[in-house]
């Protein structure tokens, strides 16, 4: 039986929504109330087992590499003022038990293209791929979850939730209406809201053979001029099962400026430090 143990980062998009803040830093690294949105995936990958963080990177990204690696100066000053609780938060961003591996994708061409690149570190094994900005809200995790999923039916999953008609152009959406309960029958990118096969759409979180990398290998650009991961999972499809997985968990599509706020919102309010002074802020607008 194989298990999920790497994990895919793309996070070498644009992000041109949310300019001007991402001109000179990445999406990524925008922080929900203390944490940034990547370090929330990366946790979210440790608590479903996984040891490898692959993080596919490009221009303006160096911040994400330095955030996962040993700040002395930062750590050495913590201890110098006795600030031991602060020194435990910095020590404690990645466990001693985990790998980060950079890959730089040299243009953007596609978020299928962003998978590609991670072929030579993930090689011949299953693996999870997590875009940071689709922050999910559960416990247990949306990848833990899903990593049981596949440890049981050994296939690709992908996680997938209803949205309304009116979105289907801004996501991948599945069909499952075979003879397998959830199992992948069609699979399109952004489709018109009249020709989309359902509704359920494929949010940032998946668990794919690496028989996915042959098929995208030998893709030229779909939708928007993109090389997409859509398009390579419906190629698999015709060779593999692929599951659907309808997800526990509030989605916040960080992406967008909307997204972005109503996590900001949903973290604040809960948040040990200052969610009860938040509330009653937000009670007296
Ligand atoms: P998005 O569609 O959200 O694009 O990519 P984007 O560039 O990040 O943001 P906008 O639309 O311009 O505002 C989905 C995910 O795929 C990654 C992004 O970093 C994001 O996590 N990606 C996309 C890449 O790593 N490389 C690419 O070539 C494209």
């Amino acid at each position: 039986m194989r298990r999920v143990r790497k994990c895919v980062f793309p996070v070498a998009g644009m992000g041109s929504r949310f300019l001007p803040a991402t001109k000179a830093s990445p999406k990524e690294m925008m922080p929900i109330v203390d944490k940034p949105l990547i370090q929330y995936a990366v946790e979210e990958a440790v608590a479903a087992g996984i040891t490898d963080m692959i993080f596919i990177t490009g221009r303006n990204k160096r911040s994400i590499e330095d955030h996962f690696d040993k700040a002395y100066e930062v750590e050495a000053e913590l201890a110098a003022r006795g600030k031991t609780e602060l020194l435990a938060l910095v020590q404690g961003i990645v466990p001693k038990h985990v790998n980060c591996i950079y890959i730089r994708q040299p243009e953007a061409l596609g978020l299928g293209h962003a998978v590609l690149c991670a072929e030579p570190v993930v090689n011949d094994e299953p693996f999870a791929v997590i875009l940071a900005d689709d922050l999910i809200d559960n416990e247990p995790p949306v990848l833990q979850q899903m990593a049981q999923v596949y440890e049981q039916r050994q296939c690709s999953v992908l996680g997938v939730e209803e949205v309304p008609r009116e979105h289907t152009r801004q996501y991948g959406i599945v069909r499952t209406d075979g003879a397998e309960p959830g199992a992948v029958s069609a699979i399109v990118e952004k489709p018109r809201p009249e020709e989309a096969p359902s509704n359920l759409a494929v949010v940032g979180r998946y668990i794919l053979s690496p028989r996915i990398f042959a098929h995208l290998s030998k893709l030229q650009a779909g939708a928007g001029g993109e090389i997409q991961l859509t398009d390579g999972i419906a190629a698999l499809m015709r060779e593999e099962k692929v599951l659907a997985y309808r997800f526990q968990g509030i989605r916040y599509d960080c992406g967008s400026k909307l997204g972005y706020l109503q996590a900001m919102v949903a973290y604040g309010r809960k948040h040990p430090e200052v969610g009860a002074a938040f509330n009653a802020y937000l009670k007296s607008l």
